[in-house]
């Protein structure tokens, strides 16, 4: 062994200091492009960019698809028709079964699949059947409800020649104007077309045909197309029909091409929304190149993307084809519901009626160009008018947001890893000592024995069960993860048991896939099989997970699938599943299938096993339309980076209008050390995430809140008692989102639909229907931010008071110590302000209501409230208040919004009686009226079980307007129940 010389000794200690110092500084890195496909190493969204280009560059351009006049149907709602392509260059066609459907909601549906060759079929020359079935099951996992057809659409009269009119929607006011040849929709809303099919003529079906043997050209990887100088050409390129390879993979494709191509264009729509997961602005940039656009387009692949990068179109984890569209005072969205591979263009165009204005009055449309590898064509179309109305629509067919139980809204603390049961113990002291509250810790991949789930390492995880057991003492709860890829080593009986059952994925050849993933040779569960979900619900019995407990949840990563030796980090295309479909045609639901698994096995496991009725708390990483009902998400490995911080803002915005609102992001950063004004911020950020988990890298120093020091450590407490105080205010967001879809966090467009200076601000948002405005410092140094201020209405500072009104914008200032939150007029916000370890432990705790007085003098809030654990509130278990203050009479009621029953049920009495001491212990009024100076009291009136009580007097405190900030006032203990009907009358 070589000695070292004192030369070396002190290089290896300047590399030491060198190495130490690095890490404190927190570079970003960005994500291996060539790891993950662009549209031209994408063959079928090269061909079809390609198409778009030949078809845009002519204006002779024909699509050529045309609906067979004699073909068409209308019955019960119902439209169905044939579709047909004529395939360039030949005489052949293709038939394309149509179906347009009207829903009493309002929504309309359009599909287009491709006609069969069934047995026994006579084949004729002119006309090709495919001889396979396009994808059709994605509705099976995405679509829940809202599927009623309309009885009250109806063919309308004074159609054109050409078309056929099916009036439809609330009064009939919407219309489907369906254009025969070339085949193309346009959707009105009385009377204006706001979005339109195939008006570009990019509609395109890719038709099954035989593969014809031709001699091998040698190709280069990802360059296999040559893209056509005309569509002609572009329909001939046959490059990547068959077999594609990338990245040292080779995708057999043995069904050839079958991708479909849609364009959609909105008219005078100058933004569009959704289309999560990924990295950049709320409102969608352009895709095809030019100064600050992009020149990819939004793909959606859910892929394991490494240190992703900020503001790009590349593919995340998780998949949401729901797009919305905005302009003044309207909303519009199309769900594109595919499976596949799927890429969104996006470009704009002006519109001017007069030639001579310089583009002055011009309007902006906005033309996307929606391409799917595979599958149907399957398109809802939502008129709106109003956010609400498109998101509600969306949310009525893919399910509400789950109702999550109360810890899983609270703080939870994460890292890679707590290595001990004893390191997780005490952590939990720390945050006690420091008087820091959590509800929830996490043990990632490491507490398992070698990466094999379902199993404790018995060296470093001895005693679960004790751990939980201290955890309980403080009503506290563990999440364990599991992950989809099963280790394939011998005396492992999950293995055993996923092989012997054959439910895990199949290769191309039809044998068990293997791959590599965290355990390195691994097997996947195949969630599409209902024997997998019957064989997983198994696995998470008490007796079988030994060393679980009540309160044990659980976290699905990796689900994408992601696999480090497959193409694009996850699972070759070719891969077959349950029922013989092909991994390309289910790939974006492969994450929701195993998250939905797992929540239905926890169910299972608590129902069967204890009787227990609880709600499951499962977090998924990868998700598609529909993850919602199951869980939360999260946006994976971020950075401790400020423009992370900052990303993190739009990207939980956009997650909350997609109908997928329990959303977090890993507060600190995954990868890296933030430092300690960064973990501040993020800490205050962090607790206006719907979903808010401290994580990260198990690279990176321990950074639990404690450790911070100050001022840091308090500061972050401070963000976290925030957040514990308006637990009332977050549940009840919740709660709607789970009864009509709307978004917790709301960007200025959903709030504000008419001011269109707003729509494209994704910086700032409302908490539910609170009033509350937040904007979280995410840059580095900042002492202030700058609000918008939409509305012509007053807007409070949360914690002083200060008074601001718009419209306009403000500046606040914002030292470390201070987040920029405002409390719009016109709101009534519920919180509890007592101290507390855990959310459990605040079940009973008092109420303070604080009443924001407006322009009009008024306001109003609601007040959700159950056990926060069970179902049992679908059994009527549950509070639910309105409050109303009324300037005119200065009075302050609260009226029941639950359904009064006569006879309500046995569980709605029991948790009515437990909640009869749970008090309103503070009224708050901010922006009190002048004329309330000199009262000393207010008159209290309650009524319990439907009797008046009597009044009584409460002490009311005034406080005087200090410059610049609003009057107050506040009545301590009204003596007044949080569950009974009262008023307060200030009069
Ligand atoms: C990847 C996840 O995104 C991350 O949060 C987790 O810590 C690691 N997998 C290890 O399980």
């Amino acid at each position: 062994m070589a000695v070292l010389g004192s030369d070396s000794r002190r290089w290896s200690g300047l590399l030491l200091i060198f190495v130490f110092l690095c890490s404190f500084i927190t570079p970003v890195v960005t994500v291996k492009h060539e790891n993950f496909k662009k549209c031209d190493q994408s063959g079928f969204c090269k061909r079809n960019r390609a198409y778009a280009d030949a078809a845009l560059s002519t204006s002779s351009w024909q699509a050529p698809y045309s609906l067979d006049p004699a073909s068409i149907k209308f019955d019960n709602g119902m439209l169905t028709g044939s579709v047909v392509k004529t395939i360039v260059n030949t005489a052949e066609t293709v038939r394309l079964p149509l179906t347009i459907a009207f829903y009493e909601s309002g929504t309309a549906r359009v599909t287009l699949d491709e006609e069969r060759r069934q047995k026994g079929d006579i084949v004729l020359r002119h006309d090709s059947k495919a001889k396979k079935q396009r994808y059709n099951e994605a509705e099976k996992w995405a679509i829940v409800g809202g599927t009623t057809l309309s009885q009250g659409a109806a063919t309308s009269k004074g159609a054109e020649k050409g078309t056929t009119n099916i009036s439809y929607g609330p009064a009939g006011t919407f219309e489907a104007v369906i254009r025969h040849s070339p085949f193309g929709i346009d959707f009105k809303r009385n009377g204006e077309t706001q979005i339109q099919f195939n008006n570009r003529g990019l509609l395109n079906v890719e038709h099954w045909r035989p593969k014809v043997e031709k001699p091998v050209e040698e190709k280069k990887e990802g360059e296999e197309a040559v893209v056509g100088e005309s569509a002609k050409d572009t329909e001939e390129d046959e490059g990547t029909w068959w077999d594609e390879s990338f990245g040292g993979s080779t995708d057999s494709k043995p069904k050839g091409p079958e991708a479909v191509a849609l364009d959609i264009s909105f008219p005078n729509y100058q933004h569009v929304f959704g289309v999560a997961e990924h990295a950049g602005p709320l409102s969608l940039k352009e895709t095809r190149g030019g100064d600050g656009k992009y020149s990819e387009p939004y793909r959606l692949y859910n892929s394991d993307v490494f240190e992703y990068e900020m503001d790009s179109p590349m593919t995340l984890y998780g998949a949401i084809p729901f797009m919305q569209a905005q302009k003044k005072d309207s909303t519009v969205g199309v769900f594109w519901l595919n499976a596949a591979e799927t890429w969104i263009d996006i470009t704009k165009s002006s519109s001017s009626t007069n030639p001579l204005s310089l583009g002055i009055g011009s309007k902006i449309t906005t033309n996307t160009h929606w391409i799917s590898e595979s599958g149907l064509l399957d398109v809802f179309i939502f008129l709106g008018p109003k956010p609400q109305d498109v998101v509600g629509a969306y949310t009525e067919l893919t399910g509400y947001t789950q109702l999550p139980q109360q810890f899983a809204i609270a703080y939870h603390q994460c890292r890679w890893n707590y290595v001990t049961d004893e390191d997780v113990r005490d952590v939990d002291r720390k945050f006690d000592k420091n008087r820091i509250p959590y509800d929830v810790i996490w043990l990632d991949i490491e507490y398992t024995e070698g990466k094999k789930y379902f199993t404790w390492d018995p060296d470093t995880f001895a005693n679960p069960l004790g751990m939980e057991k201290q955890l309980d003492e403080h009503e506290r709860k563990l999440v364990a993860i599991i992950d989809p890829h099963i280790k394939n080593e011998g005396n492992y009986p999950v293995v055993d048991e996923l092989k012997s059952k054959d439910l895990a994925v199949h290769n191309k050849d039809g044998n068990i896939y293997e791959g590599w993933c965290w355990p390195g040779s691994s097997h996947w569960v195949d969630c599409f099989n209902p024997a997998a979900h019957t064989w997983w619900k198994s696995l998470f019995r008490y007796d079988k997970f030994k060393g679980t407990a009540k309160n044990t949840w659980i976290w699905n990563d990796m689900n994408e699938p992601s696999v480090f030796n497959g193409p694009e980090t996850t699972m070759p295309k070719d891969n077959l599943h349950h029922g013989g479909w092909e991994h390309r045609d289910v790939h974006n639901i492969n994450g929701m299938t195993f998250q939905n698994a797992t929540y239905h096995a926890i169910l299972a496991r608590d129902k069967e096993e204890d009787k227990a009725n609880v709600r499951p708390f499962v977090l998924t990483r990868s998700f598609y339309s529909g993850s919602q009902r199951l869980g939360a998400m999260w946006t994976g490995d971020n950075q401790a980076a400020w423009p992370h911080l900052e990303a993190s803002i739009p990207m939980l915005l956009s997650m909350g209008i997609s109908g997928f609102p329990f959303a977090g992001a890993d507060v600190g950063g995954f990868f890296g050390n933030p430092s300690k004004e960064l973990l501040t911020r993020w800490y205050q950020a962090g607790a206006f995430y719907p979903f808010f988990r401290g994580h990260a890298h198990i690279d990176t120093r321990r950074r639990e809140p404690y450790l911070a020091g100050e001022p840091y450590t308090q500061i972050i407490t401070q963000a976290l008692r925030l957040r514990y105080s308006l637990l009332p205010a977050w549940y009840t967001a919740f709660h709607e989102a789970h009864t009509n879809g709307a978004p917790i966090l709301r960007p200025n467009y959903y709030v504000h639909p008419g001011d269109e200076k707003g729509f494209a601000i994704d910086d700032q948002f409302y908490v539910g229907s609170t009033g509350l405005l937040a904007k979280p410092v995410t840059t580095e140094g900042a002492d202030g931010v700058d609000i918008y201020l939409a509305d012509k209405e007053k807007y409070f500072d949360y914690f002083d008071y200060w008074m601001y009104e718009g419209p306009t914008t403000v500046s606040l200032a914002a030292s470390l110590d201070t987040i920029p939150l405002l409390m719009q007029g016109g709101h009534i916000i519920p919180r509890r302000d007592r101290p507390r370890r855990s959310s459990g432990l605040m079940r009973y705790d008092p109420f303070t209501l604080v009443v924001v007085i407006g322009n009009s003098g008024d306001a109003e809030g609601t007040l959700y409230l159950d056990d926060g654990e069970s179902f049992d509130y679908e059994e009527g278990a549950f509070i639910h208040r309105r409050f109303e203050y009324k300037s005119a009479t200065s009075t302050l009621m609260s009226e029941d919004l639950a359904a009064a029953s006569a006879s309500p049920s046995r569980k709605t009495k029991d948790y009515l009686k437990a909640m009869e001491k749970v008090r309103v212990e503070k009224v708050i009024v901010v922006g009190a009226p002048e004329s309330w100076k000199s009262k000393k009291e207010v008159e209290v009136s309650e009524e319990l079980a439907g009797k008046s009580s009597g009044t009584k007097s409460a002490e009311l405190e005034w406080h005087g307007k200090e410059e610049g900030k609003a009057a107050w006032a506040v009545v301590r203990d009204p003596g007044i129940q949080i569950g009974a009907g009262w008023k307060i009358s200030f009069a």
